[in-house]
């Protein structure tokens, strides 16, 4: 793994276009469920990244043929089905990787996938897969740090998703994946409505599944005998798009923004409205200026339709630039915070109280070198390293790299000073 860092200069006003990529976090789950299907899958806009690498690297290991025949497209194509272990190293890199559970277990009777561990953003359970799995009649235990799923045939059940902090986006995936191939009716209660569940019920549904109500609270699954293969476009990244716009306001910068669904950041649009932010559909994009005054504003995360908690520390990288104090406070991961510790090396006014975090606006950041242990935690650090005075090093870029395809270049091109060296 190389360490590469950031260096970059602040101060320049970002101005341009820019092309957003496939979401991450649809390709992942959708890459998993061709573990269902018994031809061949072909998927676009698959963004290249540290993740999906790695996800594909563990579905070769699972027996799939996975091509990149041209940029942006996979193909793959279940070829053996004699290995159901997820090993610890795969699920240690990425915790991601427990969505094969759910195709492994229908498919193959039986799936043994390393029990994830907690990561950078808290602790991480999976109780709600799991509860999801027994309900369909699948067979649990642990051995030896992995999680060993059985049954002799998953049968549908209604199943009620929710948790602590609501619903569960990966947990709603993995017991919809395993649905589709149970006897009978599985109905999901509380299930997850964020569009990354849409786009893998699309793909399911393309390849022979009968899902319906996705992108509602009430997943109902009429399972079927077999599974084919399907084309598929993912949905454009979200979390991508509302960093773009982040980074658009804090240079006060005028930039224009394709392959976006705004309709899929109807929390972030209004948020960034009320701090004085214009973000504006356009010709299959967006177009985004800001007021040089930002007011502040309170927000908490919340899962879909609410505000991201993938966007959370981006957020809070603006609201250091805003006139006032802002409140943010985190309702799905509630320790989700390390960026706080490295934007205070920045000069930011950030005081913790639990969950939340109250940020007074500062006059400037100040250029530091900083570093964080999580994807959207070090992409805030690079948006704070746009506008602050002077320059900014943000270490570990391979976390940025599991989730943002060329982010370097991409802000490059919008005229942003950042370069890329090996640490
Ligand atoms: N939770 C449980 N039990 C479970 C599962 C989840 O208590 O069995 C809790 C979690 O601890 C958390 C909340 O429920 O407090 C929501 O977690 P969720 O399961 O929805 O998260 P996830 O599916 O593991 C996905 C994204 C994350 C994103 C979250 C929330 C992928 C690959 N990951 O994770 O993305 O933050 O949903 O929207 O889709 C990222 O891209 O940087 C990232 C971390």
């Amino acid at each position: 793994m190389a360490l590469d860092k950031f260096v970059i200069t602040g101060g320049n006003r970002l101005k341009g276009t820019v092309t957003i990529s496939g979401a991450k976090n649809a390709a992942l789950p959708v890459m998993a469920a061709c573990l269902l299907g018994e031809e061949p899958n072909t998927i676009d806009g698959v963004p290249d990244l540290a993740d999906t690498r790695h996800l594909a690297d563990l579905l070769a290991d699972l027996g799939a043929r996975v091509e990149r025949p041209a940029p942006g497209r996979v193909q793959i194509r279940v070829e053996d089905e004699g290995n159901v272990h997820a090993e610890y190293d795969r699920v240690r890199k990425m915790r991601a990787s427990v969505c094969v559970l759910g195709p492994l277990l229908a498919k193959r009777k039986k799936a043994r996938v390393a029990m994830p561990g907690g990561c950078q953003i808290g602790p991480r359970p999976i109780d709600l897969h799991l509860r999801g799995f027994r309900a369909l009649g699948a067979e649990i235990e642990l051995d030896g740090g992995d999680i060993v799923a059985t049954a002799k045939k998953l049968r549908g059940a209604h199943v009620f998703l929710g948790g602590p902090f609501g619903s569960t986006v990966l947990g709603t995936a993995n017991v919809m994946m395993a649905a589709t191939l149970a006897e009978g009716q599985t109905i999901i209660e509380s299930a997850a409505c964020e569009p990354e569940v849409v786009d893998l019920a699309d793909f399911l549904n393309a390849m022979g599944a009968r899902i319906s109500g996705a992108g509602s609270p009430r997943l109902v699954i009429d399972g079927v005998d077999r599974l084919g293969g399907a084309e598929h476009r993912l949905i454009p990244d979200r979390i991508e798009a509302g960093t773009f716009i982040i980074a658009a306001a804090m240079t006060n910068g005028e930039v224009a923004l394709k392959n976006v669904r705004l309709d899929h950041l109807m929390a972030v649009v209004h948020k960034l409205r009320e701090i004085g932010v214009n973000v504006e559909p356009s010709d299959g994009g967006a177009e985004v200026s800001s007021a040089r005054h930002l007011e502040p504003t309170d927000v908490a995360t919340y899962p879909y339709p609410g505000f991201p908690t993938d966007l959370q520390a981006q957020l809070m990288a603006l609201l250091c630039l805003a006139d006032g104090n802002s409140a943010i406070t985190e309702k799905v991961f509630p320790d989700r915070f390390i960026h706080v510790a490295e934007l205070l090396r920045m000069g930011a006014n950030i005081r913790k109280e639990g969950p939340t975090a109250i940020v007074t606006g500062v006059k400037r950041l100040i250029g530091a070198p900083v570093m964080a242990s999580d994807l959207r935690a070090s992409a805030a650090l690079v948006l704070a390293g746009l506008i602050a005075r002077g320059t900014t090093t943000v270490s570990r870029v391979y976390h940025i790299d599991r989730g943002y395809e060329r982010i370097e270049t991409k802000l490059r091109s919008l005229g942003a000073d950042i370069r890329r060296l090996s640490e």
